[in-house]
């Protein structure tokens, strides 16, 4: 039988037994780019090296076992296709190895190399469809390019000018401003308009996670590195090879991460935790912080060193009250977007709702109007979105620049309005100091941090 594919696949066979691994290359090797390993050990250093598409291992190895190979395959960045086999009849075993993340597995006392072959192109042949459901799921949902950002503004054009200028090189950018501002929307912006935009986007999140976690999480870890380590892990630099790696909230960062990432920003390299493997990874960084990494260094809490790195190409992006010339703009392409998506005639504002929109200073930005004009379309019943549509924080807004706090007309006060606007009271009263403001509100910090969250209050 014959595989469609032109290249031929890469295939890494492991078996304790000459024989049977002289056998199955021998069978194997005019359709397969077929490589050999007699145990789990010299295995895993061949993954880690070249990339397979397909490895085949037979479940009793001398030290390590099959299935854990197979384990520890799936968690490289290119997982290759993994096939167990088993002793004639060990159903259970089979099944526990799907279970481990094997696509399949064959009873080797049986082996027909007919059924064998049928099950790698089987397997491949999955594998490669998913790929491409992968792919064009990633392209429906992801915004490309900068047709997706809207503003007219100088500020927001001058941004749109260093994306475009800045797209096709590898430099470092690091975003600041405000949350919702659209830090993540330019960043998936750079990269899409970059000569890798075809490999991956990697994000993380810096702030939710602690700093161990953080450090394996970005540069991955061996088996053992530390306690719960059971399997070695993949981190995110290599993840995101020959793509672009976002990392968010870069202000939030502990020490002894900012000196791996400053090493990597010098020398692209780097070691797993509890690996003295050095390791490379052709990545660029895009980093975003909604704090003034400025301030922090002269606080002493982030390293001038690093923060001169991240910022080899800096945006600021401006928060929307001062681009008071977007906001028609933004509100009119929300509007048109979520009357689409709910079905609704709605496309226009009534004169006292947009000026409400117009008055409201947005603590949230553009992510506060975009939630904003989605929950005003929902509710809207005519052909306009009018005042009673809109939020009671932006209708209540008046001329006094937005953070209004005054008690609302009991029946229209959601829970959650009325929890909002007790956090934006307490920040108020106690200058933004979120310790205070917590105490003084009766909840954890940790609470307060999740809450300004949900209602996209972080820029307070
Ligand atoms: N210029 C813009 N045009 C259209 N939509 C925008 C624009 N800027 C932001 N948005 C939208 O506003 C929302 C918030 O944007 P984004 O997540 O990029 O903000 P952010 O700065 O990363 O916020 P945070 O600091 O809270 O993570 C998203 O839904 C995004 O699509
Ligand atoms: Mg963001």
């Amino acid at each position: 039988m014959k595989t469609e594919l032109a290249v031929k696949p890469k295939l890494l066979i492991v078996d304790d037994e000459k024989p049977t691994r002289e056998g199955l290359r021998a069978a194997l090797e005019e359709h397969y780019e077929v490589w050999l390993a007699e145990d789990a050990k010299a295995a895993m250093n061949l993954l880690e090296e070249e990339n397979f598409d397909v490895l085949l291992t037979d479940f009793r190895l001398p030290q390590e076992d099959g299935m854990k190979l197979i384990a520890r395959a799936k968690s490289l960045a290119k997982p290759p296709i993994c096939i167990l086999m088993t002793a004639y009849g060990s159903e259970e075993l089979a099944v526990q190895a799907m279970k481990q993340g094997a696509d399949d597995y064959i009873a080797k006392g049986r082996l027909q190399i007919d059924e064998l072959e049928m099950r790698i192109a089987r397997a491949l042949r999955h594998q490669n469809l998913e790929a491409e459901n992968f792919s064009m799921r990633q392209q429906l949902h992801s915004k490309f390019g900068l047709e997706n950002l809207v503003g007219e503004s100088p500020a927001m054009r001058e941004v749109f000018d260093v994306v475009r200028q800045v797209a096709a090189s590898r430099a470092t950018v690091l975003l600041q401003g405000e949350s919702g501002t659209g830090k993540e929307l330019i960043a998936k912006a750079i990269h899409q308009l970059s000569p890798r935009a075809k490999l991956p986007m990697v994000t993380v999140h810096c702030a939710a996670l602690p700093a161990t976690l953080l450090e394996s999480e970005l540069f991955g870890h061996e088996k053992g590195a530390f306690t719960g380590a059971h399997e070695r892990r993949v981190g995110r630099f290599e993840q995101a090879q020959g793509g672009t790696l976002f990392l968010d909230e870069i202000g939030e960062i502990d020490p002894t991460v900012q000196v791996k990432l400053l090493r990597f920003l010098g020398e692209r390299t780097f070691e797993r935790v509890g690996s003295n493997k050095t390791l490379t990874a052709d990545v660029r960084l895009i980093t975003a912080t909604n704090k003034n990494l400025e301030e922090q260094v002269k606080a002493g809490k982030f390293r001038e060193d690093l923060y001169f790195r991240l910022r080899v190409v800096e945006i600021k992006l401006p928060p929307l009250r001062e681009r008071k010339e977007d906001l028609p703009l933004l509100a009119r392409a929300f509007l048109t977007e979520f009357a689409r998506e709910n079905n609704k005639t709605v496309n226009d504002f009534t004169p006292d709702a947009f000026e409400a929109l117009m008055n409201y200073a947005w603590p949230g930005n553009v992510r506060e109007l975009r939630t904003a004009v989605e929950s005003a379309v929902v509710l809207s019943r005519g052909e306009r979105v009018s005042l009673r549509d809109l939020p009671m924080t932006v209708r209540t807004s008046g001329g006094e620049g937005g953070l209004s706090t005054k008690a609302a007309p009991g029946s229209d006060l959601t829970v959650a309005e009325a929890e909002k606007r007790l956090i934006i009271r307490a920040l108020k009263e106690c200058d933004g100091n979120r310790t205070e403001a917590a105490e003084k509100l009766g909840m954890s910090r940790r609470t307060l941090h999740r809450k300004l969250h949900l209602y996209h209050l972080e820029g307070l």
